[in-house]
């Protein structure tokens, strides 16, 4: 071994020790003769002191030395004087006095600082990902992303759990997303898909009797990318038979809890157990069916007192069978005119047709003692004070609030609402980075209408069972049915997703039958899970839970980039490979293919 010792491990105890250490010039600096080099390895930090008079050697190597060059370097542990240490670092109270100092290799300058968490521009720190995969954030993300998943697997594993792998050249499935699609070099015209997750595979390995399936599983979805999407992500999978909706759920708290007490213990859990949110009741508090539930700012409707109102656009919303929601944002009713406008563009950006301000004044205060004066309103002239008050009342404003208000179809009015939400929540400081706001989210409808393809599709997926109490509903109105699907979400995302499955195959055909399907079609792309299903299917259920959502929240982190090793950008670009290219002619030949160019 060309070490003996990781550089961040050492404390006042080594005193006087020798010892070996490898790794890379974090900083280097040099006193009045003597080079101070900070070393750095995986473990951490070591300052190593090189003196002239005690190694000359030494320090004619260590003067030559920069930024990221390979060291190894033999010395001993000693606490430093007095006065110098640095409380700031774990290995603070001591340094090392070098002997030898060998290069074992040099670097060039590295187009971006290693040694300090500045902004990288995205196109470098992707481009030289092995570069930016020093940075000390990220190799603690990357270490905290194995432990959560060794967690996941030894948890698993003492509950009768089996890991199982499964293939990655498949047949495209109705996930939602568009396939990754792979050409065949023996199949002329044919191709593979890569999995958008492994669901039918796991369903079938219930049918064969495995009981209990998980796996660390790559999935791979051509949808369009956000911070929180990546092409190809990590699911843990899981499967489960001759069980029923909350042993999935139970199973799934007792994991969330213990891992996060396991991995990161200074985060703290909101709610325990974890909050169960009907759908509707989701979408109706919050607009959305990931709350952020670290902060209240929920939304109140204030249809029924616009009835008669005399601003005609809330009026004939009403009339129109739309609704007109919103909530409140404490002590903002000072707002100028341009962050107000800045509001609005917010929320049209998000699909809404506009949004209405009441600003309450700028002093805090109770809401009886709010004058007309000082309300500013873009449509204060078709209120008076009592309307004005009447809807504070309803939505829970104050004097010194802002009171923010969409109106218009429900669907069109929820999600500007929810980003709204979000966006006040994190302007105002509530949403605390050390709390996990856990929520399982259930009942969610089992088909919606599509009016583009002009059928019914599946809310999670084709594969979900309906509520066993809504299978008249489902005959007479789908749109109201609900499904056996639910969803855990955590401080805004959506951390995973599964549902009770339909293990008998009239309730299969009758789920494809709704969605579409011909029996010719269906027989085409899901014969093999129809008959499976008539094998003897036991009763099953699962749920796939998103790592990297995972890893990202509990490493403190916006974006899936950093706690995957080698993320793609937002146009799925490789940066470091040059992923995708094009590919050699002979190549495309095999595997039977032109490219068309326009
Ligand atoms: P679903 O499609 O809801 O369910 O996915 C489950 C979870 O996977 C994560 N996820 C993603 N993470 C990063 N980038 C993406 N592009 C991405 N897409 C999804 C999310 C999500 O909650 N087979 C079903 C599960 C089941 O029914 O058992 C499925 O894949 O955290």
């Amino acid at each position: 071994m060309k070490k003996d010792t990781n550089c961040g491990d050492l404390r006042v105890s080594d005193s006087g020790r020798q010892v070996t250490l490898s790794g890379w010039v974090h900083r280097r600096r040099d006193h009045g003769g003597l080079v101070f080099l900070d070393l750095r390895d995986r473990s951490g930090l070591v300052q190593v002191v090189v003196n002239p008079e005690d190694a000359p050697e030494a320090h004619t190597e260590a003067d030559r030395v920069r930024s990221e060059w390979v060291l190894q370097i033999m010395g001993y542990v000693r606490a430093r004087p007095s006065g110098t240490e640095n409380a700031q670092l774990p290995t603070g109270e001591i340094e090392v006095l070098a002997q030898s100092v060998e290069i074992l290799n040099p670097a060039e300058t590295p187009p971006f600082y290693i040694n300090e968490d500045s902004q990288v521009d995205d196109y470098l720190a992707m481009k030289h990902r092995y570069l930016y995969l020093r940075r000390p954030h990220m190799q603690r993300n990357l270490i905290l992303r194995h432990r959560l998943v060794k967690f996941i697997r030894d948890f698993l594993d003492e509950r009768q759990f089996i890991e199982i792998e499964t293939p990655i050249l498949i047949k495209s499935t109705p996930e939602g997303a568009r396939d990754y699609l792979v050409p065949s070099r023996l199949h002329p015209g044919k191709f593979y898909a890569l999995p958008q997750s492994p669901q039918q595979i796991k369903q079938l390995l219930m049918i064969s009797g495995l009981e209990r399936y998980f796996q660390i599983a790559r999935c791979f979805r051509d949808e369009d990318l956000r911070a929180d999407r990546q092409p190809e992500f990590t699911q843990l999978d899981l499967e489960m038979s001759f069980i029923d909706r909350d042993d999935i759920l139970e199973l799934i708290e007792e994991l969330y809890i213990s891992m996060s007490a396991s991995v990161t213990p200074s985060k703290r859990i909101l709610q325990l157990p974890f909050p169960q949110l009907q759908y509707d009741e989701s979408m109706r508090r919050f607009g959305t069916d990931k709350p952020d539930l670290r902060f209240g700012l929920e939304l109140s409707d204030v249809s029924q007192t616009m009835r008669d109102s005399k601003f005609r656009v809330f009026r004939d919303v009403v009339s129109d069978g739309g609704v007109i929601k919103g909530f409140v944002a404490p002590g903002c009713g000072g707002y100028t005119r341009k962050e107000l406008d800045a509001l609005i563009d917010f929320a049209r950006g998000r699909g809404a047709s506009g949004l209405v301000t009441f600003a309450l004044g700028q002093e805090p205060g109770a809401l009886q003692d709010v004058t007309l004066e000082e309300i500013r309103s873009p449509v204060k002239q078709f209120f008076d004070l009592s309307e004005i008050t009447n809807i504070a009342e309803i939505v829970g404003a104050g004097r010194g609030d802002l009171i923010l208000l969409c109106a218009g179809q429900v669907d069109k009015v929820n999600p500007p609402l929810a980003a709204l939400r979000h966006e006040f929540g994190r302007r105002r400081g509530l949403a605390d980075q050390q709390v996990l706001a856990f929520a399982f989210i259930t009942d969610f409808p089992l088909v919606q209408w599509s009016t583009g393809e002009k059928r019914w599709e599946a809310v999670h997926h084709p594969f979900t069972a309906p509520h066993p109490h809504d299978i008249e509903t489902l005959n007479r109105d789908p749109s109201e049915a609900r499904s056996l699907a639910y969803d855990l979400v955590c401080n805004g995302f959506e951390m995973g997703g599964g549902s009770i499955r339909n293990h008998q195959r009239e309730s299969q055909v009758r789920m494809l039958r709704m969605m579409g399907y011909s029996i010719e079609d269906m027989n085409k792309r899901f014969g093999h899970l129809l008959e499976a299903l008539d094998s003897g299917a036991p009763p099953h259920g699962g749920i796939a839970m998103g790592i990297d959502r995972l890893a990202m929240i509990l490493a403190d982190e916006t974006s899936l980039r950093d706690v995957i090793a080698f993320p793609k950008t937002q146009s799925a670009v490789d940066l470091l490979f040059d992923a995708p290219s094009e590919v050699p002619e002979d190549q495309l030949q095999d595997v039977h293919l032109k490219v068309a160019t326009e």
